[in-house]
């Protein structure tokens, strides 16, 4: 068990999907496909993989014919990726912490994938995972990194406060040692252009208004415990009954970036 519900990826998913850039997602399913590697199988692996998102999102592409290595600490989770596409994908599953940089299964792939995942990560892991990544000339696709924005309408005098506290807990140590939270995909960019790689960000946000209620509603939730050590209790509880008030009739905007580095070969992507 990591924390993460199959109840809360699949209420995600939907404003994922309309996120994620497509631009950069068909490229990244180029990449996979690049017919100068033909000897070698179309191997994605996909870190912190949860429910197989990321295949999900390739597939609707057109990505079906993609080999997928599905790589997550919880194995209920890749439980139920397996359940979902076990018998329609070649999928080899393997539960690992991803911490241990150095046996993450990464050999063969012609593109190590992520979603969701960077923000979680510290800056000592996204170094030795580059490090791995560019010394077997890989590609990195990590899609949905928070990007540390939030913007609810309407407005209320406490969103700033509540926004900022909200980015020091995403900071905090989430199995990786301190969190890169909003910086990620920056950090993920200042790692490997030097390392060679070809480096492309887009924006993904999350666009939500009253058709994505139950979303809201968690998010406002977990928003508030995350922040209730550090903001005034009564304030925060006002906070928190108003936006539920407007989860149906408001709109709210979470960033989010896309990252897509390939290795820098002089061709144009
Ligand atoms: C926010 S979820 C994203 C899941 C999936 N990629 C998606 O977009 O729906 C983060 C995923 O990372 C996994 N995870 C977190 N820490 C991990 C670790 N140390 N080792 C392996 N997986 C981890 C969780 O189990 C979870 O599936």
């Amino acid at each position: 068990m990591s924390g993460f519900s199959i109840y809360w990826l699949d209420l995600r998913e939907p404003a994922d999907i309309s996120g994620r850039d497509k631009g950069l997602a068909q490229k990244a399913l180029l990449a996979l496909r690049d017919e100068h590697r033909a000897l070698a199988p179309r191997l994605a692996v996909d870190l912190g993989a949860g429910t197989g998102s990321t295949l999900r999102a390739l597939l609707d592409l057109g990505g079906d014919d993609i080999i997928w290595r599905l790589v997550d600490l919880d194995g209920a989770l890749l439980d139920e990726a397996l359940l979902r596409h076990g018998q329609d994908f070649v999928i080899e599953d393997h539960q690992a912490d991803l911490s241990v940089v150095e046996e993450l299964p990464l050999s063969g792939a012609r593109l190590v994938t992520a979603s969701a995942l960077f923000d979680l990560a510290s800056q000592e892991f996204l170094e030795r995972l580059c490090e791995r990544i560019a010394a077997q000339g890989t590609g990195l696709y990590a899609a949905l990194n928070y990007d540390g924005t939030t913007q609810w309408q309407p407005t209320h005098a406490l969103d700033a406060q509540v926004l900022d506290a909200f980015n020091r807990d995403q900071r905090r140590d989430k199995g990786f040692g301190q969190a890169l939270g909003p910086d990620a995909t920056r950090a993920l960019q200042l790692a490997l252009e030097p390392r060679g790689y070809n480096v492309q960000i887009a924006t993904s946000p999350w666009q939500l208004d009253g058709s994505n209620a139950e979303l809201v509603t968690a998010l406002i939730n977990g928003i508030a415990e995350a922040v209730q050590e550090t903001v005034d209790k009564e304030a925060l509880a006002q906070w928190r009954e108003f936006r539920l008030a407007h989860a149906n009739s408001g709109t709210c905007i979470v960033g989010h970036t896309d990252l897509l580095a390939l290795p820098d070969t002089g061709a144009k992507t």
